[in-house]
């Protein structure tokens, strides 16, 4: 028995529809460069990457205060670079302390640093002066970070792919000769006995040909059959982790996480590259925004997450001289998205219908 005015009223039959916005959860990182003469303000960009982008982590290429200052307080994470030209210096122990104190203690932990690159493709690059000098660099540079009482913020440095000697097959890849137990393997070491991330920037915008773009772009295709372990790779972005992974297993460090510091595909190129396209740009980065929340790793690596960083948040118009490299960006200079990958928190509306019944007697 119930209280009701109508007790006569048998059935009340409530439609309730509720509309939930839920966020996507992808989590991604992108390279911010800043060479362009028409970006905007680093705290806007903040603002920008916290309230309206699933982006959780940045990387910039050196130091900048500004951009480091802009994002405390965001919960976004902000990897920094050590120049190259500061490398040699850093091996001294006292020249290290004072550089965190320049450069890291100011703005921690209101910024959450994450990552202290030392230096950018510093073995492809060279001079062998810096080659020479990376590895101490980056343990001295540490020992001053734990002194600091931040042995939260991590050491690596981001590798190209060239320091594989080869890739194809995966199973047969290794680190070139000389760069491998003289400098890749005492970082692997290093890296190994401070928890952090051997970085690498595997770009398969570099290994394109028309024949096996779609490999490269995570489209359907034939896929690169592997003889020695029977694995068929449908992409070429699994073919280069690999090649990292077996590489690494061969200097005894198969279980160091992998961060893939740069990767990317340009929307815009010289006349001569015209793969460089938003279409094509679209479907790699979502191909790989696929691959890296999926969780299932690469076929020698089941399950393993890699930290990843896109190449880059902006179109960057003073890089060059290729028109390609001016147009990496997943954002112009006005914050209007390139092309569409699902990395705006525009989310996905669902319709949920709950249908109350309700009796009354
Ligand atoms: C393996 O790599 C080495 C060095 O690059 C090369 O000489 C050799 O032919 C490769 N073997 C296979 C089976 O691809």
């Amino acid at each position: 028995m119930n209280t009701s005015k109508h007790p006569s009223l048998h059935t009340i039959v409530l439609f309730l529809n509720l509309f939930l916005i839920v966020p996507l959860t992808t989590s991604i990182g992108v390279n911010y460069g800043t060479l362009g003469d028409n970006l905007p303000p680093p705290s806007d960009v903040a603002h920008f990457l916290k309230t309206r982008t699933t982006i959780d982590r940045i990387r910039i290429f050196d130091v900048n205060t500004d951009i480091i200052k802009a994002f405390a307080d965001t919960n976004i994470l902000v990897s920094v670079t050590v120049p190259n030209g500061d490398i040699p210096s850093l091996t001294d122990a006292r020249n290290a302390r004072r550089w965190v104190d320049t450069n890291i203690k100011p703005f921690y932990p209101a910024t959450k640093i994450h990552y202290i690159c030392v230096g950018t493709e510093v073995l492809h690059w060279g001079p062998q002066n810096l080659v020479d000098n990376l590895v101490p660099a980056m343990k001295v540079l540490h020992s001053a970070l734990v002194k600091e009482g931040f042995d939260e913020i991590k050491i690596s440095s981001p590798h190209s792919l060239g320091i594989l000697l080869s890739s194809d097959p995966p199973s047969n890849a290794s680190f070139r000769p000389g760069w491998d137990v003289g400098s890749l393997g005492p970082m692997l070491e290093f890296l190994k006995e401070t928890k952090a991330g051997f970085m690498v920037n595997p770009y398969t915008y570099f290994g394109y040909s028309p024949a096996n773009a779609n490999f490269c772009l995570f489209k359907p295709n034939p896929g690169l059959f592997d003889k020695a372990t029977g694995i068929t790779y449908t992409n070429q972005f699994d073919q280069l982790m690999d090649a990292v992974h077996v590489s690494m297993k061969k200097l005894g460090y198969p279980d160091v996480e992998i961060v893939v510091a740069e990767t990317g595909w340009p929307s815009g190129g010289d006349p001569a590259n015209v793969h460089a396209n938003p279409t094509n740009a679209a479907a790699y980065i979502s191909g790989l925004m696929k691959k890296v929340s999926s969780g299932n790793g690469t076929p020698l690596m089941p399950g393993r997450k890699f930290e990843t960083y896109i190449f880059a948040l902006f179109n960057e118009n003073l890089k060059g001289p290729s028109l390609d490299e001016k147009n990496f960006g997943l954002f112009r200079p006005d914050f209007s998205p390139v092309y569409n990958v699902g990395i705006m928190h525009a989310s996905q509306v669902i319709f949920l219908w709950f249908d109350y019944i309700e009796t009354f007697r």
